[in-house]
Formats: C-alpha cells, sequence, structure tokens
C-alpha cells in the first residue's frame, strides 16, 4: 500500500524508530515522541532547480498541477496519485505591501504579506489537510477527528465530506471565532463543545482517536506538516526562486514553523537553495510558552536531545496554577503546544528567534493589515505586530526582504474586527458614522 519512497521517523534520536507509511500514527509507538516523515531522496525524482515547478502551470488542467501543495509533490512523495485529495488548495498569493512597509519605516520594496486566506477553507490549514486527508484514505480511514481553536475545525469537516469521512471535531465552549463554528456546522462536522480551552480538547482527542480507532487530523499528524512545507515553496516562487531573509509567522501549536524549518532543511540539503532564511515566531502575551521556554528557560532543540525536565517543570507549573492563555488571536490560545520540539529544531535550523506582542498591538497590525492589505483574522497580524518590534530594536534591518505569513481570513472572526473600530479600540479605527436618513445631512458627513 505504501511507496517506497517516504517512510516515518521518530524525531528522538534515542529512538530513531522507522514504520512505513502505510500506518497511521500520530506519535512513536515506542517512546511517545514526535514522528517526521522522511524521504528515500534517491528514489524520488528530485529537480535539480526549484525552477523546475514552473512548468507546472502550464499544465493546470492537470488538478495535482493546479494545486498549490501537489504541484511540488516530488517533495512530498509519500503517496500514489489515486491516494491524493485536492480542492484546489494552495492558490495564494505573495503580496508586494509598500503601504504597510513604509507604515512600519521599511524600504517599501522589503515587506510581503503571503496570503493565506485564499484557500478553499479560508486558511493555511488547508495545505496540511489535502496531504494528511490523503494518507486517510491512503490507510483506508473511514472517520477522523481533530481539536480546534477554529480554523482546522473548518479544514478538516470541509475536506472529511468532500472525502466522503465521518468526521468529528472538539471545540473549547466560548473559545471559538463564529466564522469557523459556521464553517464546521455548515460543512457538516460532528461537533463537540468541550467545556475547557484547546489544550483541554487536544488532550481528549487524542485519547478518544487512541480509543476509538478514529484518524487524528491535528498536527501531530506528520503527513500534514508536509502539505505545509509548500507555503514556503509558493513563498520562493513568487520571489522568482529566491529565497527571503526572513519569515515571519505566528505561533500557536507550532505546526507551520516546524514544517516550515523542515522545508528549508529538506531543499539546503538537497542543493535547492543556497541560503536558509531565518525564522521569527510570534506568540501573543497571553499565550507565550514558546517565548518563555526560548527566552527565559533557554530550552533549546540540542541536537534532538530537549532538556525535558525543564518542558515538564514548566507545564507543572500551568497545571499548579490553573492556568488557562486568553488572548484576542483566539487562533493562538494555546499553552501546550504539541510540535514544540519540531518548532525547536526549526529554530536551530533557520537561526530562529521567536517573541510576544499583546493583543492591543495584534488588533492594531490587523487593522494596518486590513487597511492597506488584503484583511486577515487576528492571529495573523501578530507576524506584523511583531516585526514592528524586530524592526526598532534592529534584529531586522529595513532593507532585509521579509515574507509575513497571514495564515486565515479577515472574515473568520468579524467581531474582533467590528469592536475594534465601532468601540474606537486603536489608531486604525474606523467606527461608523450615525447619519439621519436626510440627504444634505448625510452629504454634510462625506468628508
Ligand atoms: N494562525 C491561524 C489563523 C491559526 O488558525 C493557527 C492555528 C495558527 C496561526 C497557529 O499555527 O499551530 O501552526 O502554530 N490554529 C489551530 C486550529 C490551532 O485549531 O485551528 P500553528
Amino acid at each position: 500500500m505504501a511507496n517506497d519512497t517516504a517512510y516515518q521517523k521518530c524525531i528522538n534520536p534515542a529512538c530513531a524508530a522507522e514504520f512505513d507509511c502505510g500506518q497511521a500514527m500520530f506519535k512513536c509507538p515506542n517512546c511517545g515522541d514526535l514522528l517526521d516523515i522522511k524521504y528515500n531522496w534517491d528514489k524520488i525524482e528530485v529537480p535539480h532547480k526549484m525552477s523546475y515547478f514552473s512548468k507546472r502551470w502550464a499544465t493546470r488542467d492537470n488538478r495535482f498541477d493546479f494545486s498549490g501543495v501537489w504541484r511540488f509533490r516530488n517533495l512530498l512523495n509519500f503517496c500514489e496519485d489515486k491516494y491524493r485529495v485536492s480542492i484546489g488548495e494552495g492558490q495564494t498569493i505573495l503580496q508586494q505591501n509598500s503601504l504597510v512597509a513604509k507604515e512600519l519605516s521599511m524600504n517599501p520594496k522589503s515587506l510581503f504579506l503571503q496570503y493565506e486566506g485564499l484557500n478553499p477553507s479560508g486558511s493555511f490549514k488547508d495545505n496540511g489537510m489535502t496531504a494528511a486527508f490523503s494518507h486517510a484514505v491512503m490507510v483506508d480511514a473511514k472517520s477522523c477527528a481533530c481539536a480546534s481553536t477554529g480554523n482546522t475545525s473548518a479544514a478538516v469537516a470541509l475536506y472529511a465530506h468532500s472525502c466522503g469521512m465521518k468526521c468529528t471535531v472538539f471545540i473549547g465552549t466560548g473559545r471559538i471565532a463564529f466564522g469557523k463554528l459556521s464553517q464546521a456546522m455548515d460543512y457538516g462536522a460532528n461537533t463537540i463543545q468541550i467545556q475547557g480551552d484547546f489544550d483541554d480538547c487536544m488532550k481528549q482527542v487524542q485519547d478518544v482517536c487512541t480509543k476509538l480507532g478514529l484518524y487524528l487530523l491535528n498536527s501531530l499528524n506528520p503527513f500534514r506538516l508536509e502539505g505545509q512545507k509548500t507555503i514556503m515553496y509558493r513563498i520562493i516562487e513568487q520571489l522568482g526562486w529566491e529565497v527571503p531573509d526572513w519569515i515571519v509567522v505566528p505561533g500557536g501549536n507550532l505546526g507551520n514553523s516546524s514544517a516550515f524549518g523542515k522545508a528549508f532543511a529538506e531543499l539546503k540539503e538537497l542543493g535547492l537553495i543556497n541560503k536558509i532564511p531565518r525564522l521569527a515566531i510570534i506568540n501573543a502575551d497571553g499565550a507565550d510558552t514558546l517565548t518563555d521556554l526560548v527566552n527565559n528557560k533557554k530550552l533549546t532543540w540540542n541536537n534532538g536531545n530537549v532538556d525535558e525536565k525543564i518542558i515538564n517543570e514548566y507545564y507543572d507549573n500551568l497545571t499548579a496554577m490553573n492556568y488557562s492563555p486568553h488572548t484576542i488571536a483566539s487562533a493562538i490560545e494555546i499553552s501546550r503546544p504539541v510540535n514544540l520540539k519540531k518548532c525547536l529544531r526549526a529554530i536551530d535550523v533557520c537561526n530562529g528567534i521567536v517573541m510576544a506582542v499583546s493583543d492591543d498591538e495584534i488588533r492594531d497590525a490587523k487593522a494596518l493589515i486590513g487597511k492597506f492589505g488584503l484583511g486577515c483574522e487576528p492571529a495573523s497580524a501578530a507576524t506584523i505586530a511583531g516585526l514592528k518590534y524586530l524592526l526598532a530594536d534592529g534584529t531586522i534591518g529595513k532593507d532585509e526582504r521579509v515574507a509575513c505569513v497571514l495564515t486565515g481570513h479577515q472574515l473568520k472572526d468579524p467581531n474582533v474586527t467590528v469592536n475594534y473600530h465601532k468601540d474606537k479600540m486603536g489608531q486604525y479605527s474606523n467606527a461608523p458614522i450615525e447619519a439621519e436618513n436626510d440627504l444634505e445631512q448625510i452629504i454634510k458627513l462625506i468628508k
């Protein structure tokens, strides 16, 4: 069933167990650590240059060439065509945004916004789901599940219904933006609201999947991350196959940052790029586990020998305090990120940095992107809020080329947007003006 081009491997160097891709697991059965997808590159047709992929634009009548994920299938070659699921994901654009750049006092040509809101379910998640669902079909899964702050549930529901699979999504009560909840319900997901936060849902869904044999679609699933690598391929494609100096990404469950680090490590190993960009991962202040662990507790990848004592003590402390994360950027309201270790590896590969921004900074950055860009949801705007700091303290030079990943569509969370403008919460607030139903009065109000 599985082909011989790829296999699964435990990331813990002391274990390093290997499994074929015909098995559905979301953790190493030997030691419980995370799994990676590895490739036998000598058995794959690997292009000599990234520009090889440009030719697939000419054959877009083949739906796998049309897909912004499968167009790069040589670099995520874990399944045969017949298992592939695709609904047109990855038709995204990298917008050079001189107006936002000017507001940030950057070189107007240096800022690029990778807009993932154009995906079928309105967020970057579809990149991962097309890959994970292809694997689910390959292993003949009948029913699947995920925990979610909203976007994962929307994407899972959409892909599940498109391939006739049952799905159950777990969300924390009151923790999900309405745009996302409406999608899960509309796409027909069995939606379970747990009294708790995302971390509680994440724990429950793992137990439920193990007990009931459901296919898990959170980013613990290593096949999902393979699809998310393509966000980086599309950025460099749109830069004429050049690598930017920086990638800026919001950090939640840390799937994206992990996938991006893996993408660049592989491209470098294959000789397809000559430099690896630096990675800046931005947390929200109210959900800043990664920032705290990396910047204050000095947690590092350490060649795979991550100091688990530091992590366990940190989590024990959260439990003792009965801590629950809180941020307006509900998508990244996560305090126990499941991909923490892989993210540490990405930081190591990309000479990465981590920081956190406040909710007020996220709101202002979101309105700035709305005013001059394509609009995005709050979590995505953490990138621009973080970039502002990194420019100010000189970490990022104003002439360096920066690509910020705008992970989700503006309409995912209209409440945050409307409240910001209507309640005049920040410098870009643009409240509607009340007018009498009178022509003279209305004309006076038009500036
Ligand atoms: N941005 C958006 C819009 C998201 O929905 C998420 C994660 C992230 C950023 C964080 O990405 O987990 O790869 O670090 N949302 C998940 C969900 C957790 O359930 O929809 P990450």
